[in-house]
Parts: C-alpha cells; structure tokens; sequence
C-alpha cells in the first residue's frame, strides 16, 4: 500500500477501507510514515470527512496500537468522564477524586491541551513532581489501591492517538467529528472503564460550535460506546463562556483544590456536580433518576453522597492520594505558593458600564494559548504559571474601570496583549443581559432530552 494513495483517495472524497485506516494508524505509529503525510491525511480527514464506518475502524486501529487494560481484578464497576475540550474545563481534576471517594474506581486517561482548548495532563503537570506516563502496572497498582489514577496516552496505551492528537494539536485538524471521536474513544475503550459519562461542549469556546453538530457528535461517541458493550450517556453543556474563574494551568489546579474543599465558582459546580450524579448512577452507587423529575431519589442520592464526600473532606483526601502516587508534591493542597506562579499580574478593567453581553471564549483560549498556557508547535513548551481569573461572567452587571479579568504573565508584553485581547473579547451592552444556562440536553442510547434546571 502507498501511503500518498490513501491520502488521494480521501483528498478526492472517497472512503477508507478498514486496511488503510490500519495502514495508516500502525505506520504512523511505528514512525515509517512521517509528520508531513500524516498531516495531509488528518487535513484530507477534516475537510471531507468520515462515515460511521469509517470512524469505528479508526477509532478500533487506535484503540488497538496499544496495550488494552484489563481491570476485572478490581470489584465494582469502572467508570471514567471526558471532556471534548473547553477553556477553563477543569472538570476532570475535581470528578475523578470526588468519584473515587464516593467508592467508584476511576480509571482516566486524558489528553493535553488541543487548540485554544486546555487539557488535563498539562494542568496535573503543573504540580511539581506529578508524572502523567506512569507504566501501565503502576496504572493498574493505584487504581487497585486508592481507585483513582490519572495519565496520558503512553507508549503502552493508546500510543497512535498520543501521536495523531499532538500533530493535530498544531495542524489546524483539531475541530472534525470522525478525529475527536475517535481520539476520544480509542483512549477510552482502552483504559479499562466499564462506562463513559461525556461533556460534549457547545458554543463559541467548544471545539465544535454549533448544536446540530455537537448532538451529532454525542451521538456518534454513545453508538461507538455501544459497538464496544459499554455503557454510555453524554451531557451537552455551554461553552459561551470559560467554565469557573481560572484559565491556564497551575491556576486551574488551585480552582479545583478550592472546589474540592467546597469553594468553587456555581457553574463550575454545576456541570461537575451533573456529571458527577451519572457517574454514581453508572457505577451503581445511586439509583436512576429521571431528568424530567428531578425529585426522583436517584439524583438526591447522588447528589448527597458528592456532598458528603467534600464536605467529609475525603474527596480532597483522595487528590493528595493521587498526587502523592503520582509523584508530586501533595503539600500544594495546603500551600498554593508551592505550585508555579507568574511574574506578573495585570488587572483588565472594563471601559464602560453596563451588562456582560458575551464572551469571545475561543478569543479567550487563543489569548492563554499564545501567552503560554498552550503550544503552538509539537516542541513548543507549556508555561505553567501563566492564565487568566475570568471575573465577569455572561448576565453580570459591570462598572466602567472595574476588573473583567486578572492576566497572570512572566512577559510583560504578552501579557498586555492579553489584557487587550481580553477587553476586545467582552462584549458590554447596556441593557441588562441573563446569565447562560450551563447544562442544555442530556444525550443516551434512547435518544435526547432537553435538561431542566
Ligand atoms: N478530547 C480528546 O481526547 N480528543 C479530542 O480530539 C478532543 C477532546
């Protein structure tokens, strides 16, 4: 097989063959086919797409270029959560502790910033001495031991989508349903989890922006879920605006410690603590409950055991847990100055008084990105201390010369280029706005309901 023929054939808008998607992925893999032709088939990919078919295989060669984690020796069900990626999406560093507390193993491996987007790995890796690329036995040995453990895409698991999602980290091949399914589910199915709750974002920060899409897209992770026998359902929440206050990466760390300790912004609370509720569900710690009637005692239950686990203090209990198994340094929980912090902080004050019409949010993300918290290149180096505390929200009254935003920084001229890129992302109206509603649609195997708040 040619490599340049595959890449023809889908430039000229055919289908894959499930013997080319795996010549691509095990070549890419191994490194006989290089950067430059796996750029133009991830380009060809983007642009015209993938069918059903097409994306089960990919998403099946992925899964299979590594190692598939078996974790029947650990009693009770394995449940994992996944972001399609959002800017000041630190969802994952509360659910994954808060869930183990709850007596549910969570076996989460993540990916690193995409795009204008944030990611897991790279905020966990802001806390000095964590390690992401623990060996599969070490994977296995914390999830028997504290049932939590957090990691990337290793040279064991899921090796192809740690390649393909860097190279479309800088290729402009981030935002196509077939390659975020794909890289989603090939990590998940191979991590070991018996079911999936996803966040499928919507709005001008998500990566894919309009709402016919990102139904389409929950519906194509519930089905490949499916495929592979594993229980599934999505939640489609906003992303109009960034999730909490911190954007970047150690400053994302410590809004979720706060969060952890019971202090965390309400939408930030919001969306963790639905997700959270079908976690449990899923990992049969609560009953059923209906999303039309929020009564039903499934909910409360769940919600209730979040509670206590955060209150108790054992869902911040199980992140030092973590850290520590991980290799880093758990005293940052009660000591915020150990963890890495910009030269500079610069305040964004709004020109004029009125209402927070909206938020550029993908403007937002490109800004941290360029100031550091994100790459631009495959060598290109995370700067961890950088980020923004987003104070202004959609539906927020503001007076002229009050903060909109607080831009962390180690260079003085990008961060005032952050400051004005900031000002021109907030959108000011005179007239008094509502806030947005966070959770839209809950997505399963039945089908889609619009969710009640
Ligand atoms: N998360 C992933 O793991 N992959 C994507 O492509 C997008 C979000």
């Amino acid at each position: 097989m040619q490599t340049s023929q595959v890449i023809s054939k889908k430039r000229d808008k055919k289908r894959l063959s499930k013997e080319e998607i795996e010549y691509f992925v095990s070549g890419y893999t191994k490194g006989t086919i290089p950067d430059y032709q796996a750029s133009a088939l991830l380009m060809a990919i983007f642009l015209n797409g993938m069918d059903a078919e097409e994306t089960f295989d990919l998403t099946s060669s992925m899964m299979r270029s590594g190692k598939i984690v078996d974790l029947s020796s650990i009693p009770g069900a394995k449940v994992d959560k996944h972001s399609t990626g959002g800017v000041g999406d630190k969802v994952s560093l509360i659910l994954a502790p808060l869930i183990a507390a709850c007596g549910v193993t969570v076996p989460m491996i993540s990916g690193r910033g995409l795009g204008h987007t944030g990611g897991t790995l790279d905020k966990l890796e802001s806390i000095p001495g964590f390690k992401t690329n623990l060996p599969l036995k070490k994977f296995v040995r914390n999830l028997s031991d504290i049932g939590v453990c957090m990691i990337g895409q290793t040279e064991e698991v899921a090796p192809a989508d740690r390649k393909i999602y860097a190279l479309r980290d800088v290729t402009g091949t981030v935002n196509s349903i077939p390659l975020i399914a794909s890289s989603i589910m090939s990590k998940k199915l191979a991590e070991g989890a018996d079911a999936l709750v996803f966040d499928v974002k919507v709005g001008n920060g998500a990566l894919i922006q309009k709402e016919d899409e990102v139904i389409l897209l929950a519906k194509n992770l519930i089905q490949i879920a499916k495929k592979f026998k594993r229980k599934a359902l999505a939640l489609i929440t906003d992303m109009n605006e960034p999730l909490g206050e911190a954007v970047g990466n150690s400053i994302e760390v410590i809004e979720a410690i706060q969060a952890l300790k019971g202090k965390a912004p309400e939408d930030l609370t919001k969306v963790t603590f639905a997700l959270g509720i079908y976690m449990l569900i899923l990992g049969k710690k609560a009953k059923n409950f209906s999303v039309i009637d929020r009564s039903a005692s499934g909910g409360k239950e769940a919600k209730e055991k979040l509670d206590e686990a955060i209150k108790s203090g054992k869902a911040l209990d199980k992140f030092k847990q973590m850290v520590k198994r991980q290799g880093g340094n758990p005293k940052v929980v009660d000591d915020y100055r150990l963890l890495p912090w910009a030269k500079y902080k610069i305040t964004v004050e709004s020109g004029q008084t009125g209402y927070v019409k909206s938020i550029n949010t993908l403007k937002i993300g490109l800004s941290a990105q360029k100031l550091g918290a994100g790459r631009e290149r495959l060598d290109s180096k995370i700067d961890p201390g950088v980020g923004f505390l987003i104070k202004k929200k959609v539906g927020d009254r503001i007076k002229k010369g009050e903060n909109l935003a607080v831009v962390f920084s180690n260079n003085l001229k990008k961060g005032k280029l952050a400051k004005k890129e900031i000002r021109e992302a907030y959108q000011i109206s005179k007239r008094r706005t509502k806030r947005l509603k966070k959770i839209l649609y809950l997505v399963d195997e039945k089908g889609i309901k619009r969710w009640n708040d």
